[in-house]
């Protein structure tokens, strides 16, 4: 497993990058620099929204544990959750502790209300729920009331209270004020939604992040699930056997690491069948241009 302390000693001076290079494709885990510091983040993240939204007593929550342990096993990093997810922070903080929080952990929730004060209230409260004493990345939830938000985190980081700040969205209608928000403003990272069938991301909000230096953190990799009604009882294409996909689910997920301006994916799941399957894909072999474009020929054909 990475360490955090192997992360932070990862060489600043990498370039963003443009190509994942040969070694990177050999090396065991995938990894992509955060552009603003050069730290490594393992590609493969996970989100929580719906899934971790778990009440403590749940007997949900020893299959809740076991997925966050096989997403370690798997040597991921970055776990994302937000205020809105009902209880999913403090299911995650439950389940982080029972695992003696993780070296590697990368941990990143949202400010999600109306208000500076209200803001800094609740993410207190959020780092009380997900037992995380400073959060590497903070968030603005759906860009809500970002501009009163974003001084805040400004300070909160030079405080050393957060490591990165960002904003999100999985609107497209958020699309254009967003753009705006990645020209002007400096940030961290950026979280949108990107998957072989809502490839809308292509057209501005992956070049702005590559052209501005923003890491990129994509959501709904799976199209919230529907991308398994496409290929359901279908057969893998020889192309996933030559990327070393063993499932649909890898494919659509190296689909989106061969974009270079990507940076880290958050696929939820309450499953550890599945979580096995996701950090799957954390590993091995990334689809250059070419084989991308056979890809997406090979879904539209589904
Ligand atoms: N505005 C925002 O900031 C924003 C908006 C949307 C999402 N997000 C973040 O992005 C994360 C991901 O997005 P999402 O949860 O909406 O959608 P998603 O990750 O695209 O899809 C999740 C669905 O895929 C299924 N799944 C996961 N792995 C699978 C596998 N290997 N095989 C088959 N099915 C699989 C899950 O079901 P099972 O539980 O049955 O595996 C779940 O129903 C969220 O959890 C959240 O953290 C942020």
């Amino acid at each position: 497993m990475i360490t955090r302390r192997e992360l932070l000693g990862a060489a600043a001076s990498l370039p963003f990058v443009a190509t994942p290079s040969w070694a990177e494709t050999q090396s065991a885990v995938i990894t992509r620099p955060i552009p603003s510091s050069g730290e490594l983040l393992p590609v493969m993240g996970m989100g929580s929204s719906r899934t971790f939204d778990v009440a403590l007593d749940s007997p949900m929550m020893a299959q809740l544990t076991e997925v966050v342990r096989l997403f370690f096993a798997g040597r991921g990093a970055l776990i994302d959750s937000s205020p809105m997810y009902g209880q999913a922070e403090s299911a995650l903080g439950a389940v982080l502790e029972k695992l003696s929080m993780p070296a590697g952990l990368f941990a990143a929730t949202k400010v999600w209300t109306y208000g500076a004060e209200a803001g800094v209230g609740q993410m207190q409260e959020s780092s009380r729920r997900m037992r995380v004493p400073a959060f590497d990345l903070m968030q603005i939830h759906n860009l809500r009331d970002w501009k009163l938000h974003l001084p805040t985190l400004r300070q909160w980081k030079e405080e050393g209270k957060i490591r990165y700040l960002g904003i999100t969205t999985s609107h497209q209608r958020n699309h254009r004020e967003l753009e705006d928000i990645m020209r002007t403003e400096a940030l961290d990272f950026v979280q949108f939604s990107y998957n072989i069938e809502n490839r809308l991301a292509e057209e501005r909000l992956l070049p702005i992040a590559a052209e501005r230096g923003i890491a990129t953190i994509i959501n709904r990799p799976f199209q919230r699930g529907a991308l398994f009604s496409r290929s359901k009882g279908k057969p893998l294409p020889p192309l996933a056997q030559e990327l070393a996909c063993e499932s649909w689910g890898q494919f659509y997920l190296k689909w989106i690491i061969g974009h270079p301006a990507v940076t880290v994916l958050i696929p939820a799941t309450s499953k550890p069948k599945h979580m096995k399957d996701n950090m799957g894909a954390n590993v091995g072999q990334v689809p250059d241009v070419a084989q991308r474009a056979e890809m997406l020929k090979i879904f539209k054909a589904l």
